[in-house]
């Protein structure tokens, strides 16, 4: 991605004021910036643009580019320099403790993305669908939404983890009475000739036919437009919603012996070596 260096100098305050920052520092506010970029309309649909898109064939040459893989683990690895010491847990955590403490990198777009469902009236099962529904990416990117689903399935409804697990499939196809179309962000990740394989094909053919089918259609409806830049909706706002909605396990999650325990353990505790 090209930086636009002038809007990038005047974002920041200008110059001197980058000046006075340090390498780290420099890193976190350039990171943000492109991310920004990133997130801006010019990468949704419909916005228009004659951008190039990288095909399946380049995409695949850039892995062993990389230092480390795009799909396994955000927490495991760091994009520049060490990583960071984490704060501690408290001994029982909540749902509302990981946002807090764990889910830096997912946490603002989740929230992007239930503060639009709250705003256009969607029901307390979509805007918590949308608020948890790319939050397992903190540990794994592939597969993100049958991963997502399983770690959430023991304290959500049905329908919750139905659009959170289906959610994925229907990223890669369009609806158009929904408001829903395939993002140019999409085209840039996997390629701009990407077929989705057959068990996604698979999984978007029975999800069209069900009576649940809006639900996880409506996650990929606020998902897109969620990437909204300077929009910092607060956890707070949805605590109501998660206090009904969600069974928090009186032990702490990673201590209810659940079958997904683990995966909380996993994001609770990264740095441990085995
Ligand atoms: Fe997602
Ligand atoms: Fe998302």
């Amino acid at each position: 991605m090209e930086l636009d260096r002038r809007a990038f100098f005047a974002s920041m305050g200008g110059v001197a004021a980058l000046s006075l920052m340090d390498s780290e520092a420099k890193a976190d506010v350039l990171e943000h910036h492109m991310m920004m970029q990133f997130q801006t309309p010019a990468a949704i649909p419909g916005t228009g643009g004659t951008q190039k898109f990288p095909t399946v064939a380049e995409i695949d040459a850039q892995i062993e580019t990389r230092p480390t893989r795009r799909g396994a683990g955000s927490l495991f690895t760091s994009v520049r320099g060490n990583v960071k010491k984490l704060p501690p847990m408290p001994e029982k955590p909540t749902l509302i403790d990981f946002f807090n403490l764990r889910f830096a990198t997912t946490r603002n777009h989740c929230l992007q993305s239930a503060n639009r469902a709250m705003k256009t009236g969607m029901t307390e099962e979509i805007v918590l669908a949308c608020l948890l529904h790319d939050t397992v990416q903190e540990v794994m990117k592939t597969d993100h939404g049958w991963w997502g689903a399983a770690m959430y399935e023991p304290y959500v409804s049905e329908k919750v983890s139905f659009a959170i697990r289906y959610h994925q499939a229907l990223r890669f196809y369009p609806d158009h009475a929904a408001g829903y179309e395939y993002p140019d962000l999409y085209k840039r990740m996997f390629g701009e000739d990407y077929v989705p394989p057959k068990y996604i094909q698979e999984t978007y053919e029975m999800v069209k036919k069900h009576d649940w089918y809006m639900e996880a259609r409506l996650v990929t409806v606020n998902d897109l437009y969620a990437f909204e830049p300077g929009v910092n909706p607060q956890l707070e706002q949805f605590t109501d919603i998660i206090g009904r909605n969600f069974k928090q396990p009186k032990e702490g999650l990673g201590n209810d012996n659940s079958p997904v325990a683990h995966m909380w353990r996993t994001a609770s505790h990264p740095d441990s070596p085995l």
